[in-house]
């Protein structure tokens, strides 16, 4: 049975005050999650072990970091690696959001270095894809995802792909408060699982596919109940407790 996950992503918000009271709600509430279903806390880089140590009481709650470099470590000012991460405890990276993409440039191929080293790790990737709205337009957006899936996650082999997360954001819906429909998330989500199954076959079942964008308690429980959404990356709505809570509780 695949995985489902509800993650959140929290960008570059909140100061330490409203993470430390966050946290705290997160960590506290009555939350619906087991070993088949996992919440991730994609924080900025200077909470995260603030948030390994409030979410520590449950297994099951667990702490991302919202990128990381392509090298094990050296001279490379600013930069995040896998092996820091690795050494406070952090086993999931929010690699190829489209914000990466669009404002630092990242490609396909670069992105497939960062798979690699995580992987190499141990470091789950919750890798995303997603097309601009005018491909959208074009309805060419299987074609465009599935370039993006085969440029960075198609040299891995059948055991190292079944390690990642995938998540599907389609870019006109991220912060516009216009989400896909149901209809279009799952049949996004099924052409994803298909192209993975043409090339890995049987290890495309236990991949899971979150859906992002505008995700809202109250779009949740539809969403999530699609066949081939197994959960959710949530912006905007994971910075509000209440929601957020409903939603990995959806
Ligand atoms: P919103 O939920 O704010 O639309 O953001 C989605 C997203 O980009 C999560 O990674």
């Amino acid at each position: 049975m695949r995985k489902k996950v509800i993650a959140a992503n929290w960008k570059m918000n909140g100061t330490l005050e409203q993470a430390n009271s966050l946290l705290d709600a997160f960590a506290a509430a009555p939350l619906n999650v087991n070993e088949n279903k996992i919440a991730v806390f994609a924080v900025p880089a200077p909470y995260l072990m603030l948030a390994k140590e409030k979410l520590s009481g449950n297994p099951y709650l667990q702490v991302a970091a919202q990128n990381c470099y392509s090298k094990k470590s050296g001279a490379y000012t600013g930069e995040i690696s896998v092996e820091i991460l690795k050494s406070i405890g952090i086993n999931y990276v929010v690699l190829g959001h489209s914000e990466r993409r669009e404002y630092f440039g990242e490609s396909n191929a670069f992105l497939a270095e960062k798979v690699n080293i995580s992987l190499e790790y141990g470091i789950t990737p919750i890798f995303c894809c997603g097309e601009p709205l005018e491909i959208r337009e074009a309805e060419t957006q299987n074609a465009f995802v599935a370039k993006q899936l085969e440029e960075s996650l198609f040299h891995l082999s059948a055991e190292e792909i079944s390690k990642i997360i995938i998540a599907y954001e389609p870019i006109w819906a991220i912060g516009t408060g216009k989400t896909a429909s149901n209809e279009q998330a799952q049949e996004m989500h099924l052409s994803i699982r298909a192209v993975l199954a043409a090339k890995y076959g049987d290890v495309a079942n236990e991949i899971p596919i979150l859906y992002g964008g505008s995700v809202k308690a109250s779009s949740a429980v539809a969403l999530f109940a699609e066949p081939d959404v197994d959960g959710g990356l949530v912006g905007g709505a994971s910075l509000v407790a209440d929601e957020f809570i409903k939603i990995i509780n959806a």
